[in-house]
């Protein structure tokens, strides 16, 4: 497929999936995570150590996180969320506020069509009170232009929180009880799984964040009750493909048990 250049006034160069010409390592078959998930964590203090201005790392994050799809693809990662903007982040000043709401559109707008081109179905996570009109639009938009794609799952979570989540998510179901169209006995895992912002969405397996903060910082909380922890110290605008594939070089060595325990005799058990 011949690609397609940017005619956007903000275009970063249209990229093909392999531009840095890097391969992942060989993961054993089936040892891949089918969920990433990731906080984008180290944009304010990348800039400021270069003098800049906390929005100047925001927007050298744009590039690590389109480095960061590829290479999610080519380890054959089957589902991607990155924490854009949480919930909590409206207590920052008003022009940064300002400032990502206005990224957070304009990335969507001018990366959608490679992300289609790459195959990625874009979905949107969080709530829709407060987060801008031209956002909510901006999303939908890039949701049904990539309805179809199915090779990588990219969950933008914008406006989330994973607590509000639970709160909505219980707000229907109380309503559905208190109304008489669900028994509380029908209240299971499964259903509350169904109720939150994306309900088809696996549990995720690996989360990552960057820049040495060792917290999940109410990032999809329900969905990880399980996930493997890697914390990086890489600030998030030097983050790249390679440093996905760490992580998952990382999740490969950890033993996952899922709550069960077996026997292990020798003198590592
Ligand atoms: C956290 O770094 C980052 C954010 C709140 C914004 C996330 C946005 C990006 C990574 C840009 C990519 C673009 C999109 C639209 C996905 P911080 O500001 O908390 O950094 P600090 O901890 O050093 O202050």
């Amino acid at each position: 497929m011949t690609p397609k250049p940017y005619t956007h006034r903000d275009a970063v160069p249209y990229r093909p999936l392999d531009w840095t010409g890097v391969q992942p390592p060989v993961f054993a078959p089936g040892s891949v995570p089918a969920h990433v998930a990731i906080v984008m964590d180290g944009n304010g203090r990348w800039a400021n150590r270069r003098g800049l201005s906390r929005v100047e790392g925001h927007k050298a994050g744009e590039s690590a996180l389109l480095d960061v799809v590829a290479g999610a693809i080519q380890a054959g990662v089957t589902h991607l969320s990155v924490y854009a903007f949480s919930t909590e982040n409206w207590s920052r000043s008003p022009d940064e506020v300002r400032f990502l709401m206005g990224f957070n559109r304009d990335v969507l707008h001018r990366r959608r069509d490679q992300l289609n081109e790459w195959d990625v179905r874009v979905r949107w996570a969080g709530r829709r009170p407060r987060l801008w009109g031209s956002v909510v639009k901006e999303l939908q938009h890039a949701e049904r232009l990539t309805q179809h794609n199915r090779t990588l799952t990219l969950t933008m979570c914008v406006n989330y929180g994973g607590r509000v989540e639970l709160v909505d998510a219980m707000r229907g179901i109380a309503d559905d009880v208190a109304a008489g169209r669900l028994k509380p006995s029908a209240v299971t895992e499964k259903l509350i799984g169904r109720r939150l912002y994306v309900p088809d969405m696996p549990d995720v397996d690996l989360f990552v964040r960057s820049s040495g903060e060792q917290r999940t910082s109410n990032f999809l909380l329900w969905e990880s009750a399980y996930a493997e922890y890697v914390f990086l110290d890489t600030l998030w605008p030097d983050f790249s493909r390679e440093h996905l594939w760490r992580a998952i070089d990382l999740y490969q060595s950890r033993d996952r048990r899922f709550g069960g325990a077996v026997d292990k005799p020798g003198p590592t058990a």
